[in-house]
């Protein structure tokens, strides 16, 4: 089974322009998609550029344009199959006659009507015309033989149009093609979402536990962190759907079903194992574990016998395993967690953007009723800026409960990428 739920900043629209007056719009329409978070390529025909230039569109679009099928250079680039491949629907705005003709007929004798031919994503064309060439019964007929062939028409607006007439021919406004591609996405998003899981096809390791930083071959430094809550949000991933690796520090918990478990000790493991995960692919990175903040700084290589009334331990600080990860290049979505005794609010959102984190569940350990060992959680979870996400208090449950919320927190914050800011 293959599929992808990543569907809103790595979504490739081929925004095809075609030689109509509303070629003007388009320029609009490149930056609204791009406001969504959708990748976007221009094509346009020869007919187009008589109308804009696709210096525009490269502007506009952050990409090369797309002009020419017979020409080697462009070929080499990225080819019409390339292109046919790259994209998850391509949008011809506005659609001529001339090319719903051409689209109608069959024909590949351009670099568009091609890549028409080429292309398995869906295809939409948004027709603009002068109302008398709408009406044309060649022009419907056209339209008819599209429809049959799986294209989906929007149909024209109408009003004034530039030529002087009124009547059927405008093209809706760019902001309102734009939100229908996005609805297209949400929709076919939450259908994936609702057969195979809020997480279904995604990635997500997770970190739980204690960290354990040895003093000697007996003893150690370490926290009381359970994992409880780390093993809880495990599983609901589990149960939405993702694939999930569990790099576990030192707790004495069942591991979830179906959930990939590694043992980890030290900081240092867990962060090296977090850098493999990431290697290997991963779209969601949960922190939950209590990662201690420092570690011995030499282990001694045999048993500290007992002499004197004070030992002294030198302590050397460990690296920070979220905000390394959220370094990367290739960063996955990063969700951290925050423990704290008193200015909860303030420290967690603090460390959201100290961590470039997307996301950050806190809560108050010093409420003896929830936290460490308790099987029952009250947080607040806060988002990054670009997600304009207000903040979530998720009330007192039992940790099950809130590791589900905190999955749909993470859903609706991967979806809600592509609102316009
Ligand atoms: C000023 C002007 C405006 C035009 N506006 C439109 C239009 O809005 N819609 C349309 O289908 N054709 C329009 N045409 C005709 C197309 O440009 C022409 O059919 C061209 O061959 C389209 O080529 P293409 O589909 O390869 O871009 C217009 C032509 C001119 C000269």
């Amino acid at each position: 089974m293959s599929f992808d739920l990543s569907v809103f900043s790595n979504k490739n629209i081929i925004l095809a322009v075609t030689g109509g007056i509303a070629a003007y719009k388009s320029a609009i329409l490149v930056r609204r998609l791009k406001d969504y978070g959708f990748n976007v390529r221009v094509v346009m025909t020869h007919g187009a550029q008589a109308f804009i230039t696709p210096l525009t569109f490269q502007a506009l679009s952050g990409n090369p344009v797309h002009t020419e099928l017979l020409d080697p250079e462009a070929e080499a680039g990225m080819g019409h199959i390339e292109l046919a491949r790259w994209a998850d629907l391509v949008l011809v705005a506005p659609a001529s006659c001339d090319t719903i003709a051409k689209f109608a007929a069959g024909l590949a004798d351009d670099l568009l009507s091609t890549l028409y031919l080429a292309t398995k994503a869906p295809v939409w064309v948004a027709p603009a015309m002068n109302q008398q060439m709408w009406a044309a019964k060649p022009t419907q007929r056209n339209l008819n033989t599209l429809v049959e062939d799986g294209v989906h028409v929007i149909m024209p607006e109408a009003g004034s149009q530039a030529c002087g007439d009124v009547g059927l021919g405008r093209m809706p406004e760019p902001e309102d093609l734009a939100e229908q591609v996005k609805n297209y996405f949400h929709q076919a998003q939450r259908a994936i979402a609702e057969k195979f899981g809020l997480l279904a096809g995604k990635r997500v390791v997770i970190t739980a536990g204690p960290t354990r930083e040895a003093i000697d071959p007996v003893r150690y430094i370490s926290n009381h962190s359970t994992g409880k809550m780390g093993f809880a949000i495990a599983a609901a991933c589990y149960s939405a759907g993702a694939k999930v690796t569990l790099l576990a520090g030192p707790v004495s918990l069942d591991t979830p079903n179906g959930v990939r478990r590694i043992n980890v000790s030290s900081a240092i493991k867990m962060l090296d194992e977090s850098m493999h995960q990431l290697e290997e692919g991963c779209d969601v990175f949960i922190a939950t574990a209590a990662v201690a903040d420092y570690r011995v700084a030499e282990v001694a290589e045999h048993k500290i016998k007992k002499a004197g009334d004070e030992l002294n331990v030198s302590l050397v600080k460990n690296p920070d395993i979220v905000a390394t990860i959220a370094q990367q290049s290739k960063r996955p979505f990063m969700v951290g967690f925050a423990a704290e005794t008193r200015n909860v609010e303030e420290y967690a959102a603090g460390k959201l953007i100290a961590k470039k984190l997307d996301m950050i569940a806190c809560n108050d350990v010093s409420r003896a009723d929830i936290g460490f060992a308790s099987d029952q959680n009250a947080m607040t979870v806060f988002f990054a800026e670009q997600y304009q996400m207000e903040k979530r208090d998720l009330e007192k449950a039992s940790k099950q409960e809130i590791a589900q919320q905190l999955v749909e927190a993470i859903h609706d914050a991967l979806n809600h990428k592509i609102e316009p800011v």
